[in-house]
């Protein structure tokens, strides 16, 4: 088979994609819950494809904004992401069936301690809105029917405001410590954050005796957490 064709991958393995960090974490308790356990830790390995206990299901570690695409093109049969995050890619070829849970926050707007965002909003001011989720912002914003000019950034958001390259951004928060630590203040939570569980849309007609126990167990495993 030429090593040009990227469809060329082991169909009999099922292939879970996942982001280092919170997310890898989070899903490490679910997989245990269908007796899968990762053999390999990506916080000190380099590796990219883990091996688990079962040698048929493994692990790829892609940065969280990629793991939709690498379950859309069936580069993985599976993954678990973000709503923020799916909501940028816009779902195409994914099947969505459970809420997990894990990683939950917020999307919401903050501004710069001081700055009067409702005068701002009442008056029809022009706001630049710096942000990671620019299709999330641009959505809200419309609906509200602000105008906006919309700054795309990859992360440090918070810093947006402090060194005047926009007067609000639109990010995820948590505990609140981050905007605290900046001296950004919350204005307005635009929806609640947490993540799912996505599946390859043929994987999920082909592979469907062999993903099924996995997604029931995640969805024992995530209802408890409810
Ligand atoms: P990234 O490297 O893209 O920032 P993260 O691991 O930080 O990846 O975030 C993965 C997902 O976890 C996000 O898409 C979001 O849904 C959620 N998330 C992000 N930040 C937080 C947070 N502070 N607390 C809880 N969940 C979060
Ligand atoms: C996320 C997000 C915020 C922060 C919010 O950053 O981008 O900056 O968490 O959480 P808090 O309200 O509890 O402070 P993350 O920790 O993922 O760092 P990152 O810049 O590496 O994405
Ligand atoms: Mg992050």
């Amino acid at each position: 088979m030429s090593v040009f064709n990227s469809q060329a991958r082991d169909q009999s393995q099922l292939i879970l994609a996942l982001s280092k960090g919170r997310i890898f974490e989070d899903t490490l308790p679910l997989l245990e819950e269908a007796g899968i356990t990762v053999t390999e830790n990506p916080e000190t390995s380099r590796k990219l494809i883990l091996a688990t206990n079962d040698p048929n299901v493994r692990v790829i570690i892609v940065r969280a904004t990629d793991v939709p695409t690498y379950v859309q093109h069936g580069a993985a049969d599976f993954g678990v992401a973000g709503k923020d995050v799916l909501l940028e890619h816009g779902g195409e070829g994914l099947y969505q069936p459970i809420d997990l849970n894990i990683a939950a926050c917020r999307m919401s707007v903050a501004v710069k301690n001081g700055f009067d965002y409702a005068t701002a909003v009442r008056q029809g001011a022009r706001l630049r809105v710096a942000t990671k989720f620019v299709q999330t912002a641009r959505e809200h914003f419309a609906a509200k029917g602000v105008h906006v000019d919309l700054i795309k950034l990859y992360g440090s958001m918070e810093l947006a405001p402090l060194v005047g390259l926009s007067d609000a951004i639109v990010d995820v928060v948590s505990t609140g410590n981050t905007l605290r630590a900046n001296d950004l203040v919350e204005v307005e939570e635009i929806m609640q954050i947490s993540s799912r569980l996505i599946v390859n849309q043929a994987a999920l007609k082909l592979k469907r005796e062999r993903l099924q126990p996995i997604l029931a167990a995640f969805e024992r495993a995530s209802k408890m957490k409810k």
